[in-house]
């Protein structure tokens, strides 16, 4: 499988996706970054592992919708198969969702559908939630709100600040988003209107490449 990642910031899930094909526990190619910030550490971290890094900029092109004619230019040339949206700050429009349906994904940090959108971990935070997480899904339109494919649970405790809960969090995105991307490799992912189905793994020829299922 052929991913492509759109990054914008510190990519340190593009890196857990990195490691993960690495180590082979994800069965697939890196086949391009794209960032929208030509400073984005995720372009470097792209370089490291040898995958093209590419930055577009968007004061080149008129609106969102002409950036995202761009984008799917590069994913088509460079043959990407899924998207995986990894700290990516910009709104993804229909010419992506439309050419990539149920083939790009994000992760958001909380419990989705609680707190979608900026800030999630201040907003659970704020609301004073016990329980929070996070969520990979599919990209539909409408923020943070696709079909959910799998959720990692974490308690608030009595102390935590917004730092201190997100760098927990991150340890659970970093382990469940390159699970998520196997999956989809591993075609037993279905979406059946807002759900997304899982199907088991019965190879015969041994078991997933996932290290859990749980
Ligand atoms: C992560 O918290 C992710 O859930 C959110 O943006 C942050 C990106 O971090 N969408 P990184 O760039 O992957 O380190």
């Amino acid at each position: 499988m052929r991913i492509g990642v759109l990054a914008s910031g510190r990519g340190s899930n593009l890196q857990a996706i990195i490691d993960a094909i690495e180590k082979r526990t994800l069965d697939a190619i890196l086949a391009v970054v794209i960032s929208n910030k030509a400073e984005a550490p995720a372009l470097e971290r792209a370089r490291s592992h040898g995958t093209p890094a590419v930055f577009l900029d968007p004061k080149t092109t008129a609106d969102r919708e002409a950036y995202d004619r761009v984008i799917l230019e590069q994913l088509r040339r460079y043959d990407v198969e899924l998207v995986a949206l990894a700290g990516y700050m910009k709104i993804v429009t229909s010419v992506l969702i439309e050419a990539y349906a149920n083939r790009i994904m994000n992760i958001h940090p909380s419990l989705l559908p609680a707190f979608p959108g900026l800030a999630a971990q201040k907003q659970a935070l704020d609301w004073g939630v016990k329980v929070s997480g996070c969520t990979v899904h599919f990209v539909t339109e409408g923020i943070d709100a696709g079909p959910i494919i799998r959720q990692a649970a974490l308690p608030i405790l009595e102390e935590d600040t917004e730092e201190t809960l997100a760098a927990r969090i991150l340890v659970e995105e970093h382990r469940i988003y390159p699970q998520a991307l196997q999956l989809f490799a591993e075609k037993r992912l279905t979406v059946e209107g807002r759900k997304v189905r899982i199907r088991e793994n019965k190879s015969p020829h041994g078991a997933s490449l996932l290290a859990s299922d749980s």
